[in-house]
């Protein structure tokens, strides 16, 4: 799709550029961050609407931002600064440089509206390019039109846009509205700008003026309808968030079973809208999956299980844990409880079971690293196997250093390894050593106090305590 030599057929995606409005202020939604960053499953809003864009093929994205945070996230995209937010006409006039210099058509999108889909959007550029439009809104049909621009036509063709707080009372009821989506055409985008003012009830430069400029001076306007009156969903407010998530969960799950993904039920699945699970895994509830998370077929991930950036092999199965920016093999049994923290990478067949805690080290095939360990900073090789209670002694208050486990190790419950050491292909450690030197290939590494029993000493403790408790 990333061409621009004729590619995208004769649609020509690729040589028209793209306005994404973000820098509205968003006090409603009372967050530290900027609006267009709230996530929806996990993914900013703004997210959401960039892959939109290049899903449709469009390489020149230009983001109206007024703040770092969405200056940041729009990484890849040519920047336009909005000092003031006066509304959305004059946030593109903030990109007029952008809009004049990129392609003959341009969409406008709302960065605060995640469903515009790619479908859309090259639907809607059909229609636009089909009429020789000079400009192509795009609408939908909603039962409740309340707080959107509504689409005023007149014998059936666009008229004008009319926001709801200029709206009669016969104009409130009109149940199309604008998704705040719009192909224009370049040249007939830039001879309006100017022309819009901020006469209106919120005082403000209006985009949906331009479109009524337009029509005045006799230019061909029209309405693409959307199919879905999804992609006109916008957020303003945190339960707008809420009723965007409970959206957007329902239309990743059904995507994923339609691929034979299998759930036991939908409670407590989240699942951001890029994850990868193939045919006949198994998610069951409670779990989140977000980031670059992909899980091969057969794995049974959950419940309660929550995969952030984690890639998972096949068969596997990873139960009531949290695992971050990791990789787990196939075959492989993680949890319950068990935590993966950054750049740990279980390999095939291991077990790492309840209260383990990994980070920033490799496990080898086969190995088991069973119960209440802490494995930091370290390589552990195949086939080793991990007593109850081993601890990797990583820090040492000022720096980490790194250990290694040779395969076929095999350390004792409650092993301390003082990190940097090695522990030699096949060595033992005895249970409760502490480790402070390499153990060679082989070795068994004991280093305890002898035990001692003091015959007798107990019996006259014993005697006062039975006595104690008879009272
Ligand atoms: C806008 C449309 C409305 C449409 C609705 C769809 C106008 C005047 N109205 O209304 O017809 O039904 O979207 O969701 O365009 N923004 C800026 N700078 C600004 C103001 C806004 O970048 O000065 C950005 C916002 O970040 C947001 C987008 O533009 O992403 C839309 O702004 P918003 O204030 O939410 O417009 P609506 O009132 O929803
Ligand atoms: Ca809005």
């Amino acid at each position: 799709m990333k061409t621009r030599e004729g590619g995208n057929g004769a649609m020509q995606l690729d040589r028209q550029g793209c306005v994404i409005l973000a820098a509205g202020e968003g006090k409603r939604m009372h967050s530290p961050r900027s609006k267009v960053l709230c996530e929806v499953a996990f993914k900013p809003l703004l997210g959401w609407v960039l892959d939109a864009a290049k899903q449709a093929g469009i390489l020149d994205i230009a983001v109206v931002a007024s703040c770092d945070d969405v200056k940041e996230a729009a990484d890849g995209c040519e920047i336009y600064e909005q000092k003031e937010r006066l509304g959305t006409g004059h946030a593109v006039m903030c990109a007029g440089d952008f809009i004049k210099n990129r392609g003959e058509d341009i969409l406008v999108l709302c960065g605060d509206a995640p469903f515009i889909d790619a479908e859309t959007i090259t639907g809607a550029f059909k229609m636009h390019r089909g009429n020789n439009n000079d400009v192509t809104v795009i609408s939908a049909v909603v039962a409740n039109p309340k707080g959107y621009g509504r689409i005023v036509r007149k014998d059936g063709a666009l008229a004008a846009i009319v926001e709801e707080a200029d709206c009669d009372d016969d104009t409130r009821r009109i149940s199309e509205i604008n998704a705040g989506a719009y192909w224009f055409k370049a040249a007939s985008l830039v001879s309006v700008l100017d022309g819009i003012k901020n006469d209106n009830a919120q005082g403000e430069y209006y985009l949906t003026d331009a479109v009524e400029l337009l029509i005045k001076q006799g230019k061909s306007a029209g309405c693409y309808i959307a199919d879905s009156a999804d992609v006109a969903l916008g957020a303003n407010t945190p339960a707008d968030i809420l009723a965007l998530n409970d959206i957007a969960r329902e239309k990743i799950i059904n995507k994923h079973l339609e691929n034979g993904v299998l759930f036991l039920n939908r409670d407590g699945i989240i699942i951001s809208p890029d994850i990868e699970i193939e045919p006949g895994a198994t998610i069951m509830p409670g779990c989140m999956l977000s980031g670059a998370t992909r899980i091969g077929g057969s794995s049974v991930i959950g419940p309660n299980t929550t995969l952030r950036d984690t890639v998972v092999g096949k068969d596997s199965r990873i139960l009531s844990s949290l695992c971050v920016e990791s990789t787990v093999g196939d075959g492989a049994t993680v949890g319950p409880y068990t935590q993966l923290r950054s750049n740990s990478h279980i390999g095939d067949k291991t077990k790492i079971g309840d209260f383990v805690e990994i980070k920033n080290s490799t496990v080898g095939e086969g190995t088991a690293v069973a119960h209440l360990t802490y494995v930091g900073d370290s390589d552990i090789g195949r086939y080793c196997n991990f007593g109850c209670g081993v601890v990797f002694v990583n820090y040492d208050g000022e720096g980490k250093s790194r250990s290694t486990v040779k395969d076929f190790a095999f350390v004792g419950c409650n092993t301390n390894i003082i990190a940097p050491v090695t522990i030699g292909e096949g060595a033992y450690t005895a249970a409760g050593v502490t480790v402070t030197e390499d153990v060679p290939d082989g070795a068994l590494a004991i280093g305890r106090a002898r035990q001692e029993n003091k015959t007798g000493w107990a019996k006259e403790k014993l005697e006062h305590y039975i006595e104690r408790k008879s009272k």
